[in-house]
């Protein structure tokens, strides 16, 4: 029996339509049931329901055999899992955000994304990441002191050192050290977005999907880190010792990816 670790909350359904579509049916609503554990119809895969963030702390320890679960967690995680597809779904962005005028104030003389030296998707945090020549937060910090809406000086011009509030510690302290930018971290769990509207910090890194969120609250993505979707993990102990039925998970699921 292979263990495949589920995401609560909103991949559960996009991830139990792709077992579906596998073959890979359970009897019961696991959507709306309070168990954690679930056997599949034909006894051969056993799905268990754990948070997004801890999806590849179960595989990486081998808990599970595999399981489902978004780029982003894993690579905040940092956990030493294989990845063998792309599930294609879950699409979203990890992105630096602030307020309305922060990615490209008008005073600054040079816009657009080109000019803030926005990078394309890396695989690890800090791997792959281009330095751009005129990181944006670096030559926004040298700008005065700017107002935000609310008519509040703009709190990264009035310390030193950038404060960032996240979900992502890890992917944002690398981003950050990967361009010498001295940053401080508030570690938050939910409504990022609400960080730099009432003073707890001067930027936020967290995912954007449709992007509504930060639009109705006033903010707008400074830079793009990474794009994020939907990954299927592998237990690497697992991919050789179970190796039959694991390969058989990864063709199954690889015909029916969209
Ligand atoms: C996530 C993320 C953003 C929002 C982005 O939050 O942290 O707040 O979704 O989605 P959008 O670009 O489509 O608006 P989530 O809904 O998981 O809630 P949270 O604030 O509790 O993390």
């Amino acid at each position: 029996m292979l263990v495949i670790a589920l995401c609560k909350g909103r991949f559960l359904e996009p991830s139990l339509d792709l077992l579906m579509q596998a073959g890979i049916r359970f009897p019961e609503d696991l959507a709306s049931s309070r168990k954690l554990i679930f056997n599949s119809d034909d006894q051969r895969f056993r799905a268990v329901l754990v948070k997004p963030a801890d999806v590849a702390t179960y595989v990486e320890y081998g808990a599970a055999d595999a399981g489902i679960a978004g780029r982003d967690v894993v690579l905040e995680s940092r956990a030493d899992v294989l990845q063998p597809l792309d599930l294609k779904f879950g699409y979203c962005k990890i992105a630096v955000a602030g307020v309305n005028g922060a990615a490209f104030p008008s005073s600054q003389g040079r816009g657009g994304r080109e000019a803030a030296g926005v990078v394309s998707s890396a695989e690890m945090p800090g791997a792959g990441l281009t330095t751009p020549s005129a990181p944006p937060d670096r030559w926004l910090s040298a700008q005065p002191p700017i107002l935000c809406e609310e008519g509040n000086v703009d709190h990264q011009f009035s310390r030193p050192t950038i404060r960032v509030a996240t979900k992502y510690p890890r992917i944002t302290m690398d981003y950050y050290n990967a361009r010498g930018i001295p940053v401080e971290i508030i570690p938050l769990s939910g409504s990022i977005e609400l960080a730099p509207l009432i003073g707890l910090a001067d930027r936020i890194v967290d995912l954007v999907e449709t992007g509504r969120t930060l639009k109705d609250n006033g903010l707008e993505i400074v830079e793009v880190i990474t794009d994020s979707s939907a990954r299927l993990l592998i237990n690497r102990a697992g991919y050789q010792t179970k190796r039959d039925e694991v390969l058989r998970l990864i063709q199954a699921l690889e015909k029916v990816i969209r």
